[in-house]
């Protein structure tokens, strides 16, 4: 039994093989359930109790022979099997590149169309006080325009509020700037609104402001017609009188789509017009908040939602897809 022993000994050190199947054939054969070291193990019963000694110990070698054989032929597997099996000369698999999302595209095309005429960006904070987002905006406490716009308050402190616009960023920028000015504010705003298909409780805003001496109506008219020729290649607007408590006169600015398609008169209702922004002169009583001169400069602001454009312009029909990150919507954004 001992002379079996020696010889299995040899037969564990002579062993070898880089072959994962050959290897687990070795281990099943020595370290299985009904391998040989089980066997001799159970065999040890029977051995003369003068022998059991040095039977004990020869078993125990023979099983720290194998397991640490077995260590050694997986570590050397684990580092050849790339040698025996892949094909080093392979070209590698290309690593994915990420897209821009639509809204972040649009949004900077239409910060290059308004850079090319000289506007700058601006930045400024999402949770905003009261001052910036209504009081200085002509909304003074109780002003009933303040329900236009449904807020989203700290509880414990109801002067700081997530802005539910972006022209919180243009006051900043007139308390730390004199005339003339010519800022585009993009941005995340937040208004507490039942999310559908149409609205969302987040969205994008982009707004302009254009502040200077003689500054008229017919400049921002002809900026917006500038603005929407570059972005959709249509030159045909008008504007309808509305009311913003910031602007005076304001009014609502429709993009003449035409009555081409099926699909344009579906989302122009079949009138062939769509509503794309809100706009006007700064009211005097802004620039007065701002300590800017109302009798010696004018200005006209513009705000638009970038979700609204971004749907028009890709034919898209949920407004909650830009929020999802869903990868088979935001792939087929690649390479714009
Ligand atoms: N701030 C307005 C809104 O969010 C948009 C606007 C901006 C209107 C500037 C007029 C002038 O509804």
């Amino acid at each position: 039994m001992l002379e079996k022993i020696d010889e299995l000994l040899v037969e564990v050190s002579n062993f070898s093989s880089v072959n994962k199947d050959e290897i687990e054939q070795f281990r099943i054969k020595f370290n299985g359930k009904k391998g040989i070291l089980n066997d001799i193990f159970a065999k040890f019963k029977e051995v003369p109790n003068e022998q059991k000694k040095e039977f004990g110990q020869k078993i125990n070698t023979l099983k720290q022979a194998v397991e640490s054989k077995l260590d050694e032929l997986k570590n050397a597997t684990s580092s050849n099997i790339i040698l025996e099996k892949e094909d080093l000369t392979r070209p590698g698999f290309p690593s994915e590149l990420g897209t821009r999302h639509p809204i972040n595209l649009v949004k900077n095309r239409i910060i290059e169309i308004f850079k090319s005429i000289g506007f700058a960006v601006a930045d400024g904070p999402e949770i905003e006080d009261d001052w910036h987002n209504f009081t200085a905006l002509n909304l003074p406490e109780y002003h009933p325009a303040r329900d236009m716009q449904d807020t989203f308050f700290i509880e414990t402190n109801p002067d700081i509020l997530l802005r539910t616009h972006t022209s919180s960023v243009q006051i900043r920028y007139m308390e730390e700037n004199q005339p003339p000015i010519r800022i585009l504010s993009p941005g995340r705003v937040f208004r507490n609104e039942a999310i559908s298909s149409r609205s969302h409780c987040i969205f994008h805003q982009i707004e302009g402001l254009y502040i200077d001496e003689n500054v008229s109506f017919a400049d921002l008219k002809q900026t917006i017609q500038f603005f929407t020729t570059e972005l959709f290649g249509k030159s045909k607007i008008r504007m309808r009188p509305s009311y913003f408590p910031f602007t005076e006169p304001s009014a609502e600015v429709d993009v003449y789509w035409g009555l081409n398609s099926e699909t344009d008169y579906r989302i122009t209702k079949g009138t062939g017009w769509l509503e794309i922004m809100g706009c006007g002169m700064v009211d005097s009583a802004v620039l007065k908040n701002v300590n800017i001169d109302a009798d010696k400069y004018s200005g006209y602001a513009f705000g638009m939602g970038i979700e609204r454009i971004v749907m028009l312009l890709y034919q898209m029909s949920d407004i909650r897809m830009f929020f999802e990150n869903d990868k088979r919507m935001l792939e087929q954004f690649s390479g714009l």
